[in-house]
């Protein structure tokens, strides 16, 4: 049996009304969306798709009528950083972000400035957090087209003060731009209020959904300022030749991941039932549980914060002497601990934590996660490293 502390990389196992959801679109329920001929089925996906439209609409954008025409759905968050990222900006625009993100924007940012477009990159400290000085005087001393932030760390779980620099970027009229992928369903974020250009998630991780869904919630100013360049059919608009630049089909071509619709639309009603806060609260006391044993063992050294505070359930250590890579696998080998070592697709992140080149051993335990899971993992590594388990 699997000890699975690697919900970082996507939330496991997904609950089993998701699962059902899928199979029942896919045996039973799913037609196509908006190509057929308003059969009871065709109604049916429909008013599906329209009903994760508006939970998504509802949960990002803090209030229960936020407009669900402006959600888009992508099959990833990486695919929703490139909508956004290489729809707006252009040559000779200047974009700012931090080098705590993820390569899902860091290589198509670096691919836009080959063609152009001005990159800053604001240092982290060694926890892994912007200051908001160093944000504010950058902006004090010159225009930006756009900023685009992580709001928690996929490596090491630090949380950014979001609000603090959601202010800033609108006191300086910056349109910013959040990667949601480790924060979704995890912590409340309301982009409203936060006035968020557009924020980026997937279905995947803490919405518990089936891998290959994500998308867009978009202030609708921003969404209209942005270009597209995937087009097709949209079973709207027929008659024309050059694709509609309406809401929401302007950002969404060909057939759309439905039955993985159906099953994110699942898990947002089982994320509503069981509740953001609870299920925060359990990964969080895993998380410290975790934390507490990982501090007594000897030569341990975290990456970024060595508390809880402002953290997700995602910790990142080494052991003087040991291979992170080694580690993971002699994990697996010995007790079935799943986990992720290395880069973590960040190796910004690592070189501003320190932790570049070899990375670091990453566990995030997640909500199915016992304590038993635990104080398995904290015995194993202990037996890797030769001392006895305390
Ligand atoms: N970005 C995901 C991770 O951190 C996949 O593992």
């Amino acid at each position: 049996m699997a000890v699975y502390l690697n919900n970082a990389a996507t939330t496991w196992p997904k609950p089993e009304p998701v699962a059902r959801a899928v199979y029942d679109f896919m045996t039973r329920a799913g037609a196509n969306l908006a190509r057929g001929a308003a059969a009871k089925r065709d109604i049916g996906t429909m008013d599906m798709v329209m009903s994760c439209r508006e939970k998504l609409a509802a949960l990002f954008g803090g209030h229960e009528n936020a407009d669900p025409r402006y959600v888009t759905f992508a099959s990833n968050v990486t695919e929703s950083l490139n909508i956004v990222l290489k729809g707006f900006l252009k040559p000779g625009m200047r974009v700012l972000t931090t080098s705590m993100e993820h390569n899902a924007s860091m290589r198509p940012l670096r691919r836009l400035e080959t063609q152009g477009v001005a990159v800053t990159v604001l240092q982290c400290d060694a926890e892994g957090v912007l200051p908001l000085a160093d944000l504010r005087e950058t902006l004090e001393n010159d225009r930006y087209d756009m900023m685009i932030l992580t709001h928690a760390s996929n490596v090491c779980g630090t949380v950014q003060d979001l609000s603090g620099i959601a202010d800033i970027c609108r006191g300086y009229g910056v349109p910013l731009v959040l990667d949601s992928a480790q924060t979704a369903g995890v912590l409340p974020i309301d982009a409203t209020a936060l006035n968020l250009a557009a924020l980026c998630f997937t279905g995947h991780k803490g919405l518990f959904g089936p891998q290959g869904t994500g998308g867009i919630l978009w202030r609708p100013d921003f969404a209209e300022a942005t270009g597209w360049f995937v087009e097709g059919g949209t079973g709207s608009y027929s008659h024309l030749e050059f694709h509609p630049d309406k809401m929401p089909d302007k950002f969404e071509a060909g057939t759309p991941n439905l039955p993985g619709i159906a099953g994110l639309n699942a898990a947002l009603d089982w994320l509503a039932e069981e509740g953001i806060g609870k299920i925060h609260v359990r990964e969080h006391d895993l998380a410290q549980r975790l934390l507490d044993g990982l501090a007594k063992l000897p030569g341990v050294r975290f990456a970024g914060r060595t508390t809880m505070k402002d953290r997700l359930a995602v910790i990142a250590v080494n052991f003087e002497g040991s291979d992170n890579g080694i580690l993971a696998s002699e994990l697996v080998d010995r007790a079935g601990i799943e986990t992720r070592p290395g880069l973590h697709c960040a190796p910004t992140a690592h070189r501003t934590l320190g932790t570049s080149p070899h990375g670091a051993l990453r566990l995030s335990p997640g909500y199915f996660n016992t304590e038993a899971d635990i104080d398995l993992c904290l015995e194993t590594l202990a037996g890797i490293l030769k001392i006895p388990a305390k």
